[in-house]
């Protein structure tokens, strides 16, 4: 059979996806928004053959433990039901980045997977089918299929939630900084693990799921008008949106480090001077920093200082998922 090779980039949120409606079919509890990530990806090649009797995994410079090679094989069974064959995978990944410590690894690794298997095994769907598979292997991975400034829908069955790209203003000429907190390994508590505590043991969680909505609206006319100073707000309250219910849900949720802090307070300053970059947070400690062509190099001369910090990666949006020529086997 063919072989494929998928190459998909990671996204942050600006409108948090915290908690499933559906757990099974990964339906999320509101609707989010999101950025993708030029220079952060997952390269996936894919290869189904007759001959294997077990998916084979691999993850070049990185260990898969058995709960990850079995969230890849239950994916690779949808696959193989949309397109009715029976024959097991080889399957080679790559990520540019760390794995599972606050940066989505699992958004690009699914969307690169949804791609590369969907390739291997011919099928030939549309974005938005692309979108609505790799929502079911993580809820993010669905915004990484069209990649750019996207939405993903909630949606009340499987086929109304996916993500396609919004309008975004283009004279913004966005960045976004990847700022990588030192010494931190992978996250204690995993996204699906945080948000199903969360939506069970945080007493504030249905306000905050409210408060999402009325947050994605706000951004929409922000954007809409084009107004940076409302479109900052709007994200930095969603950060602390996010992790207010993770500090408050049962055992406690701190995905924070200081240096996290101390660069929101660096990026306070900078606003007090007129510079206006803005600053995320997913499940992890680092901080992406939103900000404009004009203001990086100054923005990344405040924020080296800081001796926490050990990188910064400046990146642009990144495109759709798509298959490319270079396989990895
Ligand atoms: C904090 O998509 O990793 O990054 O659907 O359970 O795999 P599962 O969760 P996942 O959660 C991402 C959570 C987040 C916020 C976001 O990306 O919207």
């Amino acid at each position: 059979m063919k072989k494929a090779t998928a190459k998909a980039h990671s996204n942050i949120a600006l409108i948090k996806y915290w908690g499933k409606q559906d757990e099974g079919l990964r339906l999320p509890m509101n609707a989010s928004v999101a950025i993708g990530l030029e220079e952060a990806y997952t390269t996936t090649t894919v290869e189904f053959d007759e001959k294997l009797d077990k998916d084979e995994v691999t993850m070049i410079g990185d260990e898969f433990n058995e709960m990850e090679t079995t969230k890849v094989s239950e994916h690779l069974d949808r696959v193989r039901v949309i397109a009715g064959i029976n024959a097991k995978a080889k399957v080679v990944s790559t990520n540019n980045f760390p794995k599972a410590a606050g940066m989505a690894s699992s958004a690009s690794g699914f969307a690169a997977l949804t791609v590369a298997a969907a390739g291997a095994a011919e099928l030939n769907l549309s974005e938005k089918d692309l979108s609505i598979l790799a929502r079911q292997g993580s809820g993010s991975a669905s915004r990484s299929v069209p990649g750019g400034v996207s939405v993903w829908y909630t949606g009340e069955t499987s086929e109304e939630s996916y993500a396609e790209k919004i309008d975004f203003p283009k004279s913004w000429k966005i960045k976004v900084l990847l700022v990588m907190a030192e010494g931190t390994g992978a996250k204690k508590v995993g996204s699906t693990e945080g948000m199903a505590l969360s939506k069970k043991n945080c007493p504030y969680y249905s306000t905050a799921v409210e408060e999402a909505n009325s947050n994605l609206n706000k951004l929409e006319k922000a954007m809409a008008k084009g107004d940076w100073s409302a479109f900052g707000k709007v994200i930095e309250d969603e950060c602390f949106r996010l992790h207010a219910i993770c500090m408050t849900t049962t055992p406690n949720i701190l995905y924070w480090r200081g240096v996290t802090v101390e660069v929101f307070q660096t990026l306070y300053k900078l606003r007090e001077k007129g510079i206006e970059a803005f600053f995320t947070v997913d499940a992890g400690p680092h901080v992406h920093v939103i900000v404009k062509e004009e203001n990086v190099e100054e923005v990344k001369m405040a924020l080296a200082e800081l001796s926490g910090v050990k990188t910064i990666i400046e990146t642009g949006v990144g495109g759709a998922a798509r298959l490319i020529e270079q396989h990895l086997f």
